[in-house]
């Protein structure tokens, strides 16, 4: 069972006062924080003194916002033993899109068009398989030569011995995280981040050191290396084509320069090449394993062709290939043979998954642009090279006040706070531009009522500036 405590709660919910009463104002704040996923379901919940005096709150008032979040059932006391977040019998993702017509907490698209061909295609290679085990723990042969003839492409010659196949992104992530760090390293990571990457980092005990990315500066690359050089973190973990939630990319000069610290102090980078596939209008870079043989790389075909099929891998020296395999086996014992010969069709037919997820990302990123324009004229909208969302000052509101807002509208979105550390980002907002056109439209009229709920007044704290 975990428990939290009540200052790293007050850090958690940043600034959380709204127009509405201070207990329900807790209340909700408290709710949207375990919706999510930065506080778990079952997490016991600090005694109500405690709260009270982390929060500078009388204990009535979180007495108060505890009955209240008992009486939606977002909290389950246990006579003897305190108070439990609870988000019923579902995990927090079913939960956070209960009731919710336009799900805009996952920025993920429908399978691709040559999709179905590729299951068919593969449906007539699948014969031969059958009267093989039908598993292997690094990958089968077919993928691992194709996943390598992809980095020779970009100008990394690879030996398919340095390919681990696994089952998605995320996967690999967590493979990564758990075998290369230890409980207690320091691990750098972008700040705002990936938050399923947090999650791995945080699983693996790893402490994270925060480096700034901006939608339009990019990284802090001074940060970066003053944090490589005095904290000294084993592990990074950084997305250089599209980063998410920003959608900046590295330059080639960059990544030079972020892979020359990282081997200087030691440091083994992981470049999460997910979102590489996703570029409107930049052109291809040279992936950062061209700049150094430590780094390590994680890449998938969630975006570029369908999140469903559970396909991603790693590209790392073949003694860490080896290391991951042989912790993985706790896990389980392979990719699904069939969906990796799907992946094998898929990689052959990149150029046209490219150009068709090129055609939805740009009409989708069309239509939130002039959908906010309308609606919001005051904010200034981005205008990133490519990614899957927008990352939004979406000020004088704070996110989490239009995320709940949303919520009593039918649309679902993630609020600013989930991808950072520390209650950072609740003056963003992420927008995924990944649904189809009628759907943004119709997110960002929810957003604009949501936005008209909280009209009436500035708010009672300051947002975080970040
Ligand atoms: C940057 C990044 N990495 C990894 C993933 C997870 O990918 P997969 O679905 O292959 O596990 C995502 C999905 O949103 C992502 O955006």
């Amino acid at each position: 069972m975990t428990s939290i405590t009540a200052t790293r709660l007050a850090t958690i919910l940043g600034p959380w006062r709204s127009q509405s009463p201070a207990y329900a104002a807790l209340a909700d704040r408290i709710r949207l924080v375990a919706l999510d996923g930065r506080l778990a379901h079952g997490t016991r919940m600090p005694a109500e003194r405690d709260l009270a005096a982390a929060l500078g709150l009388s204990r009535t008032t979180v007495a108060a916002a505890y009955a209240r979040l008992r009486d939606a059932g977002s909290l389950e006391s246990r006579r003897g033993s305190g108070s439990f977040v609870s988000l019923g019998t579902r995990p927090a993702a079913v939960a956070a899109v209960d009731g919710i017509a336009l799900d805009f907490t996952k920025a993920a698209m429908p399978a691709a068009g040559p999709v179905a061909a590729c299951f068919a295609a593969a449906a007539g290679l699948i014969g031969p398989e059958l009267s093989r085990s039908g598993y292997e723990i690094t990958g089968h042969p077919a993928l691992r030569g194709a996943v390598a003839a992809h980095f020779a492409r970009r100008g990394v010659p690879t030996d398919p011995e340095q390919i681990l196949v696994t089952s998605g992104a995320q996967h690999a992530i967590a493979l990564l995280t758990r075998v290369l760090a230890t409980p207690g390293d320091r691990a750098l990571i972008e700040q705002p981040t990936y938050p399923h990457a947090i999650d791995a980092l945080q699983a693996a005990k790893a402490r994270p050191v925060p480096v700034p990315v901006d939608v339009e500066g990019g990284w802090d690359l001074a940060e970066a290396e003053a944090a490589m050089r005095d904290a000294t973190p084993s592990l990074g973990y950084v997305m250089p084509d599209f980063q998410n939630p920003t959608g900046a990319s590295l330059s080639e000069d960059e990544r030079g320069r972020l892979a020359r610290a990282a081997d200087r102090h030691g440091t083994v980078l992981i470049a999460d090449e997910t979102t590489m596939w996703l570029d409107l209008r930049r052109g291809p870079r040279r992936p950062l394993a061209a700049y150094s043989p430590a780094v390590v790389t994680v890449g998938g075909l969630g975006k570029l062709a369908w999140g469903g099929l559970r396909v991603g891998w790693i590209r790392a020296s073949r003694s860490l290939v080896a290391r991951l395999a042989q912790s993985r086996t706790s896990m389980d014992l392979g990719t699904p043979v069939f969906e990796q010969l799907v992946a094998v069709e898929l990689l052959a037919r990149e150029r046209e998954l490219v150009a068709e997820r090129r055609t939805r990302l740009a009409d989708g990123l069309a239509a939130m642009r002039e959908g906010l324009a309308e609606q919001f004229p005051q904010w200034t909208v981005p205008d990133p090279d490519g990614g899957l969302a927008l990352w939004l000052d979406c000020s004088p509101w704070s996110s989490s006040e239009l995320v709940l807002g949303a919520r009593e509208e039918g649309l679902a979105l993630t609020a600013g706070p989930r991808f950072g550390l520390n209650g950072a980002f609740e003056g963003r907002l992420r927008l995924p531009f990944t649904d189809s056109p009628e759907s943004i439209r119709a997110a960002v009229g929810a957003l604009r009522r949501a936005a008209d709920r909280h009209a009436s007044g500035p708010l009672a704290e300051p947002l975080v500036a970040v």
